[in-house]
């Protein structure tokens, strides 16, 4: 029998709508969903079908209507709004399409903020940029970097601080082919060299075949195959 936390992340019977009476949008239908620790797992799935009300839910930004998310085996999605903050700060990382890095801050600073804000120090955050081979230009500001700096310093800052899961919506969705493939060499690199465990929501067939795992995203529940 699996242990349920060989799963890094599960998601059991999850259900959430919008809106009420006739305008009433039932978005997750009993969605269950098991992400293994270390694994880089794409879920794809049309427009508007629920993927990032699903990833929101899974990392404590929604809550969910009915159902349980766990993370290393513990049930989180019932704890107090203070409480998920602080898992959701310690225990996820993000990368957003378009990256949403700080215009007004460095690079660097950048990184060093998103880990003041979980209580953490900036040690390690000059090998991460190095690692990411932004190091160079991380005194600049994101408008001075080019498209191709700015997603591997999205990439460092949604790591810098060793989360348990990164997730990922849509990462290619607004970049041109040969900055969506490096981009998803730098993922699999991450999943690869630290084990990171990635949960990654996308449109793209390339981006799917970087993930070590395709599910797909269906009348608001998970299948393995299209
Ligand atoms: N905050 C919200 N309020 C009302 N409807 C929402 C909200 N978020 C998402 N929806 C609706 O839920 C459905 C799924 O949206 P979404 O999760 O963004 O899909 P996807 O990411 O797969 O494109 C859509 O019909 C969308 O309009
Ligand atoms: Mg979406």
């Amino acid at each position: 029998m699996t242990r349920s936390n060989d799963y890094i992340l599960e998601a059991r019977g999850l259900h959430k709508s919008f809106g009420s009476g006739p305008a009433r949008v039932h978005v997750l239908r009993g969605l269950d969903l098991h992400v293994h620790r270390g694994e880089f797992l794409a879920i794809m799935g049309p427009s508007g079908c629920g993927k990032s009300t699903l990833l929101h839910v899974m990392g404590l930004m929604a809550r969910t209507d009915e159902g349980s998310v766990c993370i290393d085996g513990a049930d989180v999605s019932q704890l107090g709004e203070s409480h998920q903050a602080e898992i959701r700060r310690r225990q996820i990382g993000f990368i957003f399409q378009r990256f949403n890095l700080i215009s007004v801050l460095s690079g660097y600073d950048n990184v060093k903020l998103s880990l003041a804000i979980r209580g953490l120090g900036s040690e390690g955050v000059q090998e991460l940029l190095q690692s990411m081979d932004v190091a160079g230009v991380a005194f600049r500001k994101p408008g001075q970097l080019s498209i191709g700096q700015q997603q591997r310093l999205a990439v460092a800052r949604g790591i810098a601080h060793n989360p348990a899961i990164l997730l990922a919506d849509e990462p290619t969705g607004s970049l041109d082919s040969a900055n969506a493939t490096e981009l998803l060499g730098l993922l699999s690199r991450t999943n690869q060299e630290r084990g990171q465990t990635i949960v990654m929501i996308t449109h793209s067939d390339e981006a799917a075949r970087a993930a070590s795992r395709v599910v797909h995203m269906r009348d608001g529940r998970i299948f393995e195959h299209a």
